[in-house]
């Protein structure tokens, strides 16, 4: 039976150490701020910006969340990006993705200010990771946190062969760019993929983000591989599910995620993190 990596209990040392950096940050007269803006009515949406807001005063940090109609024009969201960047108690923005179609979603990235780009979405601070620039600057925090599990299981990765399935931009990119910055051997791979299962089983570590349930079974896992499951899929009973069946696959693996608590505690501990990240790096 695989060894559980327990996204929770990670994520509450984590957030614990995140509450110590505030306090330090407090005494020096800063407090960390933290805005969301959400665009429509969307209950997942809602659900995550609340949780992200209630973290966050948890940890004693400030915390403007920004609920606007689904009808917002793109002028009326650039003002309100705008009024955040130039908000010096504001230290890191988030805008909930997706954004309703009307709206020009590269253009709010861009306009989001590089410093205050907690979800590391800007071309900039997508550029100095893809570059492997040394220097502080904010990453996706999804990929970030699957790092920071990695770590804390003393999972090696230089030399490793890691296959991530899924190529999205907001986790499989950026986690690829991490995982190569520390040398080891990264493939992407998708749906569309020529035989998945023989590419998937060829991986120490295998990473799934790809949003089908239960997509990856026994067959498809290498005896002892360590597997991180970002998937979050509701069922039509109502269960959560990830991309990897569970069941099975815990099995044959070395370690594996559970989902939920696994790599979803970890995503808003790594915001947390990196608001905090951020407003240090400021106050410099
Ligand atoms: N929607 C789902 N995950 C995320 C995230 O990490 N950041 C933003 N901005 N939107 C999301």
């Amino acid at each position: 039976m695989a060894t559980l990596i327990d996204g929770r209990a990670l994520a509450k040392e984590v957030n614990a150490h995140t509450k110590q950096r505030i306090e330090k940050l407090k005494e020096k007269g800063v407090t960390p701020g933290i805005a969301t803006i959400l665009v429509g009515d969307d209950p997942a949406s809602q659900i995550y910006t609340r949780s992200k807001e209630k973290k966050a005063h948890s940890l004693g940090m400030k915390s403007v969340r920004e609920q606007l109609p689904a009808s917002t024009t793109q002028a009326e969201l650039v003002q309100a990006v705008e009024h955040l960047n130039s908000d010096p108690s504001i230290h890191a923005i988030l805008v909930q993705e997706p954004l309703p179609n009307h709206l020009d979603d590269t253009a709010i990235v861009n306009l989001i200010d590089p410093l205050k780009d907690v979800d590391g979405f800007h071309p900039i601070n997508v550029g100095k990771l893809y570059n492997n620039v040394q220097g502080n600057y904010p990453v996706a925090c999804t990929p970030r946190g699957i790092m920071t599990m990695l770590r804390h299981y003393h999972v090696p990765l230089a030399s490793q062969d890691v296959v991530i399935v899924g190529r999205s931009t907001l986790v499989s990119r950026p986690l690829q760019a991490l995982l190569i910055n520390e040398d080891a051997t990264v493939t992407i791979t998708g749906r569309r993929t020529k035989d998945l299962a023989k590419r998937t089983r060829e991986a120490d570590i295998l990473v799934v983000a790809a949003g089908v349930p239960n997509l990856i079974k026994a067959d498809a896992v290498k005896p002892g591989a360590t597997v991180i499951d970002v998937g979050i899929n509701r069922l039509d009973d109502g269960t959560i599910v990830g991309d990897v069946d569970f069941e099975s696959v815990k099995e044959v693996a070395g370690m594996i995620t559970p989902v939920p608590g696994g790599v979803g505690p970890m995503t808003i501990a790594s915001l947390m993190e990196q608001t905090v990240d951020l407003a240090e790096w400021s106050a410099e």
